[in-house]
């Protein structure tokens, strides 16, 4: 598939897109600083905080980080569970919810079989998915133009 050139000029911080990339979805979230900040909360609960088991086709090399991105503000993302393949839902709802990790600052939660997913779609630890979702390539072509691909 072609490589997909995205706008993102006038996100909003908490917002997110999702644009097709070779059929898949691919998630454009724009965290906040608070979204930002919760990343260091989550380091702890996660599986591989930066990125270093999960396979090489998953995570691009300038995606091995705490925040999984090449700008701390900006997650692409494939919205597609690591374990079998269902897509996850986002929540950035404030408030506890059922099954979701203490101190919840929002993420992705898988309804097939409950993997939860912090805002840099890193896996909680314990759940039945193997690996963090997979970052695509992608690259910036100026301040607000992606290619993703
Ligand atoms: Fe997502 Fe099983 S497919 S947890």
């Amino acid at each position: 598939g072609a490589p997909v050139e995205v706008d993102i000029t006038g996100m909003a911080p908490g917002e997110m897109k999702t644009v097709e990339w070779r059929g898949k979805p691919v998630w454009i979230l724009k965290r906040s600083p608070e979204m930002v900040a919760s990343l260091k909360k989550t380091d702890s609960a996660v599986a591989d905080p930066e990125s270093k088991r999960t396979p090489d086709a998953l995570t691009p090399e300038y995606a091995r980080n705490e925040h999984r991105s090449i700008k701390p503000e900006y997650l692409i993302a494939v919205g597609i569970c690591s374990h079998l393949g269902c897509s996850p839902t986002s929540k950035f709802a404030e408030g506890a919810q059922p099954n979701l990790p203490d101190n919840w600052a929002g993420g992705f939660l898988c309804p097939c079989h409950g993997s939860t997913f912090d805002l840099a779609g890193r896996v909680f630890k314990n759940k039945p998915a193997p690996d963090n979702l997979e970052v695509p390539r992608h690259m910036y072509l100026s301040e607000n133009k992606l290619i993703i691909g």
